[in-house]
C-alpha cells in the first residue's frame, strides 16, 4: 500500500471515507498502529503527560518533540507522520515558526500540527510557504489553557461558536490541509466540517467530523487518567502488571530462567 500523503488525505476527504489518526511517540507503537492502518500518525505533544509524566503539555520541548518524531519515523511507517509544534516553539515569530517546523521535518515528520486559529494564521501561511504541510487545531487547545480558563468544552455560546468558525475559517485560508477540533460542542463541530473545504479531525467532538483522532495511552488504557470523551478498547495496563508479576514471582520461585532460556 502506498505511503499516506496529503494527497491521500484530500482525497479521503473528498470521497467522504473517514480519516483516521491515533497518536504514537515511539519505535516500537509506531510499528504497531501502522500495521492497524490508520492514515495518520500524530507524534501529539501529549507525549508529555502519557509518556514523560509532565503535568501538562507546557513542559514539553522541540527537543523532546524532535526525539519522539524520530523515533516514530525509524519506523517507516506507512502513514503520514504529523509532528506537533510544542508550546514555546511557533509563538515569538513566523521565523522561529518555520526554524521549529523545519526542525520537526528533518526529525521525520511530514506534516506539522500547532494550536490556535486566527492568531496563529500568518504562522500556518509561513510554515506552508517554507513546503510544509500544516494541521491546525482549535477548540480545547492544551498549551493555552490558561487563557482559556482551563479544559473546557468550547462552542457552548453562538458567540464561541462563530469565534470558532471564524478560526477554523482563518486556518484554511492560511493553506492548512487539515484542521483538529477538541473538545467541541458537536453541533458547533458539524457546523465548521460543512462550511470547510478541508477535512476535520475531531477529538471529544462527535461524530459530524470528517475523521477522529485518539491519543494511543486512552485506546489502550496506559494513561493514568483519561478525559471523558476518550474510549478504551483495550486494558494493556492491566495486562503489563499481570505479566510482570508473574514474571516477578517466577523469579522468586526459580521458575524463570527455565532450560529453554539458557545455554
Ligand atoms: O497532543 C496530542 O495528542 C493532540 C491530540 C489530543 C489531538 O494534540
Amino acid at each position: 500500500m502506498d505511503k499516506v500523503t496529503v494527497r491521500t488525505i484530500m482525497k479521503k476527504y473528498k470521497k467522504g471515507e473517514k480519516i483516521v489518526m491515533v497518536t504514537a511517540y515511539d519505535y516500537a507503537f509506531a510499528r504497531l498502529v501502522d500495521q492497524a492502518g490508520v492514515d495518520a500518525i500524530l507524534v501529539g505533544d501529549s507525549l508529555g503527560m502519557v509518556v514523560l509524566g509532565y503535568p501538562s503539555t507546557n513542559q514539553v520541548t522541540l527537543d523532546d518533540m524532535v526525539r519522539a518524531v524520530s523515533a516514530v519515523a525509524r519506523a517507516e511507517p506507512r502513514a503520514m507522520i504529523v509532528g506537533d509544534m510544542p508550546f514555546g516553539s511557533y509563538e515569538a515569530s513566523d521565523e522561529e515558526a518555520v526554524r521549529s517546523a523545519v526542525e520537526l521535518v528533518r526529525a521525520g515528520a511530514e506534516a506539522v500540527k500547532l494550536e490556535g486559529g486566527r492568531e496563529v494564521a500568518g504562522r500556518v501561511r509561513a510554515i506552508v510557504r517554507a513546503g510544509i504541510p500544516v494541521m491546525g487545531h482549535l477548540g480545547l487547545t492544551p498549551q493555552k489553557r490558561h487563557l482559556l480558563g482551563g479544559y473546557r468544552l468550547r462552542g457552548k455560546s453562538e458567540e464561541e461558536a462563530r469565534e470558532l468558525i471564524e478560526d477554523a475559517k482563518a486556518l484554511e485560508e492560511a493553506g492548512a490541509f487539515a484542521v483538529v477540533l477538541e473538545f467541541v460542542k458537536a453541533e458547533v463541530a458539524k457546523r465548521i466540517t460543512e462550511e470547510l473545504s478541508i477535512p476535520t479531525i475531531c477529538i471529544g467532538a462527535g461524530p459530524h467530523c470528517s475523521g477522529q483522532v485518539l491519543v494511543m495511552h486512552d485506546i489502550l488504557g496506559l494513561a493514568p487518567f483519561s478525559p471523558p470523551f476518550a474510549k478504551k478498547y483495550f486494558d494493556c495496563g492491566k495486562a503489563v502488571v499481570e505479566a510482570v508479576r508473574e514474571f516477578a514471582e517466577e523469579v522468586r520461585s526459580g521458575k524463570f530462567p527455565g532450560e529453554e532460556h539458557y545455554w
